[in-house]
């Protein structure tokens, strides 16, 4: 499979990026609602998807239009030709990258809970959102994560039946620099779903 590390230029692509007239501003004016990307990153069993849906329900108690996207479930349709290798992660997470932007642009405040674990791939993705991303760190240990095991993928990988796993035999760079970090092997469900929500009230994406 070819990853795309043609020229971005459409010009040169003979592409031609039509403007639409209803921008982004003027959808906020009708939803009353600005947009947002949630990114959350962590190991495998960190906890990512659980405080992500809580998060979301939240959100949504509170009125506010979601989107959350999963990585073993963006993974079963969209990026199901994608592997585990360093190059199908970062395709992975361009692509994700890209849907967040446009879900963005439709000013849900859209949820993503992959891996995601090099620190260019969130960067890039950081740099297509702008100011409106969110890093939200999901800090639990290798031994936390190894310790739970929700899906068994751990002790398989052990064994050395899946390969480049997870901070076993592919690596995870962490968040240098996270607007919010979640330690969820010290504290609550709640306490997180809250840190979460603190943030995005602090910088007035919902309010109260
Ligand atoms: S990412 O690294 O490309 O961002 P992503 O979040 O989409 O990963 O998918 C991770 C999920 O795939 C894990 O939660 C786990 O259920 C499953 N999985 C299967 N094989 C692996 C592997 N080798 N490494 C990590 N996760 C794996």
């Amino acid at each position: 499979m070819t990853h795309s590390n043609h020229s971005n230029d459409p010009t040169s692509r003979n592409l031609t990026v039509h403007e639409a007239s209803v921008k982004r501003e003027d959808r906020a004016r009708v939803s009353g609602q600005r947009g947002a990307v949630l990114w959350f990153t962590g190991l495998s069993g960190s906890g990512k998807s659980t405080v992500a849906n809580a998060v979301e329900s939240r959100l949504n108690q509170l009125g506010r239009m979601t989107y959350l996207l999963d990585g073993d479930n963006v993974r079963t349709g969209l990026n199901s030709n994608l592997g585990f290798s360093d190059a199908d992660r970062q395709e992975n997470i361009r692509r994700v990258a890209h849907v967040a932007k446009l879900f963005w642009d439709a000013n849900l405040i859209t949820l993503v809970s992959f891996i995601s674990p090099f620190r260019a791939e969130r960067r890039m993705a950081r740099d297509l959102i702008g100011s409106d991303f969110v890093e939200v760190f999901v800090d639990a240990s290798l031994d936390v994560c190894e310790q739970r095991d929700p899906k068994g993928l751990y002790k398989k990988a052990r064994q050395g039946l899946i390969s480049d796993f997870t901070g076993i035999s592919s690596p995870y760079e962490k968040p240098e620099h996270p607007e919010v970090v979640l330690k969820t092997g010290e504290e609550s469900l709640e306490a997180s779903v809250e840190k979460v929500l603190e943030y995005l009230r602090g910088k007035g994406f919902i309010g109260g």
